[in-house]
């Protein structure tokens, strides 16, 4: 079992392609190949998670 903590840059790193950086994922999601929609889509969870509210 791999420990991640997720951040922002990794969060873009995963969603381009997550097959690519898992192997055995079973995140069936092709990912999103456009760098602007990648980090639009970060961008929005991160505004929109509490933690990160909290820290502003
Ligand atoms: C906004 C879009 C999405 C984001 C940000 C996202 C993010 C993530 C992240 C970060 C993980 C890893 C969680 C962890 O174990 O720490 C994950 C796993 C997973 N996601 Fe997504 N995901 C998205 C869309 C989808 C979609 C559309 C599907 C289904 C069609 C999906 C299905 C899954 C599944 C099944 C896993 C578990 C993979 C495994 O444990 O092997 N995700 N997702």
């Amino acid at each position: 079992m791999i420990h991640i903590v997720w951040s922002p840059q990794l969060l873009f790193l995963w969603l381009e392609d997550p097959f690519a950086m898992f192997p055995g994922t079973m995140m069936m999601a092709r990912g999103i190949p456009d760098p602007q929609q990648r980090s639009d889509l970060v961008a929005y969870l991160k505004r929109a998670s509490v933690r990160s509210v909290e820290e502003e």
